[in-house]
């Protein structure tokens, strides 16, 4: 059954996975809370990423770092004098939106990447005028996203929200180059807090002021870019890709690893587009068709990238929508940062015998969208059950299991399925309920994802076994209680 946005954000506030942040002061636009549901569906999701992206190699590992930084921090990156989004408000009234947003919704088309000058073109040529009291629109300008920070007392000393987390790992470089022996390829991954000045936050979590990023930076020698020792591995897998010259047929392409050597994207870039759809495919079990990689041409790539493929997936109403990038962004952060700061970011490569500054290929994911996603993907309004199914894969459920006694009022019942949920609640998230039918109880689990649901029931008494009920379909097998644990961890490894 089709659902739409609306229908996803109500019910995700309706089970408190997420919704609007300061509610009870009337919220602000762009700021979202998650409450408990929503709160372990995203720490597993962030815990799947750690395993499969910090397991590609031993000398990836995880920091935590400040979210306030340094102004020099972004002049920099470049923050201070790039990072700005097009402006477009009413001469009149207080309207102003995102001015490639406001055109592509109202032409249908692509517009970013273009300068405020093209953007103020398209407006009048498009005849656009202002939605909310039909004036004239004001000509386009420019809006810095980031949010300053006053700091300390008097004078005090301006720092900045980071707008990304990868400039933690790149002031970090220097420092954990030297911890981690001095080896490359280093990654350095960070999963934490972002903040932008949004325009015109919308679409609920996916557009927010402030957000989860989970990036890993690789710093590499430059001189090694048409290589990766895996390559070999990966080089028939095929990858969903719509290149920029695809864009005509609009048709995503299924190309194999070797074949996209033809586009003239290197190995160690293409290596790690076929292991970021191996993280969606193989554990968080998207469908294929799902998901795709999306070129940017040189007008919409990020002012820091020379490749810049966005990860796309498709969503019930918003159509393919931008959850991660893969990005090469050069040396153009750590040359920044050796210019501002003064601190040599030059190594001295022992393995090559030669010095230079690394590489960085920037694995990026927003958390928010992918939770989004995976709640889009897996909701579910069966209408035959009358309730609502999230078909989460088992290690993203907020619970993999709950234990039910089948009624309350029976202490012989209770007791056993206490007993039960101490034992399974020890190796799963597990959850207890005795409040109302079965049925009911049913209904609530499949509500919130549980993958499956044990019974203990007047039978158990006697022949120590439970009921386990899938969620999907849900068939109920009988398992002695003896083998229990054993046949959710099977299932649990599915
Ligand atoms: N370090 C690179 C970087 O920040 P980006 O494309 O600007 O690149 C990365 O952001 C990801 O962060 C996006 O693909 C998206 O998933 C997420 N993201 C960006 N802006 C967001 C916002 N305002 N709200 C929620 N997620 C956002």
């Amino acid at each position: 059954m089709a659902h739409t946005a609306q229908d996803l954000a109500t019910f995700c506030k309706k089970k408190g996975f997420m919704y609007p942040s300061s509610e009870i002061y009337g919220g602000i636009a762009g700021l979202y809370d998650y409450g408990h549901l929503g709160t372990k569906l995203k720490h597993n999701f962030e815990k799947l990423w750690r395993e499969f992206f910090l397991g590609l190699d031993d000398n990836f590992v995880e920091i935590e770092a400040a979210n306030i930084m340094h102004e020099n921090v972004f002049k920099a990156s470049g923050h201070l004098e790039n990072f700005s989004d097009p402006l477009v408000s009413c001469s009149k009234c207080d309207f102003s939106e995102r001015a490639d947003h406001f055109i592509q919704s109202k032409t249908k088309t692509r517009h970013e990447g273009l300068s405020p000058e093209q953007l103020t073109v398209l407006i009048e040529k498009n005849k656009l005028v202002c939605p909310k009291c039909q004036s004239k629109l004001k000509p386009v300008s420019v809006m810095n996203m980031m949010f300053p920070v006053q700091l300390g007392t008097g004078k005090g000393y301006r720092g900045f929200l980071r707008p990304e987390t990868a400039q933690s790992p790149f002031v970090n470089f220097k420092l954990q180059y030297e911890l981690q022996r001095k080896k490359l390829p280093l990654g350095l991954a960070v999963i934490g807090k972002a903040y932008r000045n949004e325009i015109s936050p919308r679409n609920f979590v996916l557009r927010q002021r402030e957000f989860t990023q989970a990036e890993l930076q690789i710093f590499f020698n430059p001189a090694k870019i048409n290589e990766h020792k895996y390559f070999d591995l990966i080089k028939n897998y095929k990858i969903r890709t719509l290149l920029v010259s695809d864009r005509k047929e609009d048709q995503v392409v299924e190309r194999s690893a070797q074949e996209l050597l033809k586009s003239g994207l290197p190995q160690f870039y293409i290596y790690h587009l076929a292991k970021i759809q191996e993280f969606y495919f193989e554990v968080l079990k998207i469908p294929k068709e799902k998901l795709r990689f999306y070129q940017l041409d040189e007008k919409e790539k990020a002012f820091y990238n020379k490749y810049h493929f966005d990860i796309e997936i498709e969503l019930q109403e918003f159509g393919f929508t931008e959850v991660g990038g893969l990005h090469y962004r050069t040396n153009h952060d750590l040359s920044g940062h050796e210019k501002v700061s003064g601190q040599k970011m030059e190594i001295f490569d022992e393995e090559s015998a030669s010095k230079f500054i690394p590489h960085v290929l920037e694995l990026s994911f927003g958390v928010d969208r992918n939770v989004y996603s995976l709640l889009d993907l897996n909701y579910d309004d069966d209408k035959q059950r009358g309730n609502v199914v999230l078909h989460l894969p088992s290690r993203l459920a907020p619970f993999f299991c709950a234990v039910f006694p089948l009624v309350k009022n029976k202490p012989e019942l209770v007791a056993k399925a206490e007993e039960v949920y101490s034992q399974l609640k020890k190796h799963f998230s597990c959850l207890y309920d005795e409040a109302a039918s079965v049925g009911r109880r049913y209904a609530r689990a499949d509500e919130m994802g549980i993958k499956y649901c044990i019974t203990v029931d007047f039978e158990s008494l006697e022949d120590h076994a439970v009921t386990v009920r899938d969620r999907d379909s849900t068939q109920q097998e009988r398992v002695k209680l003896s083998r229990l644990l054993e046949r959710l961890s099977e299932l649990h490894s599915h």
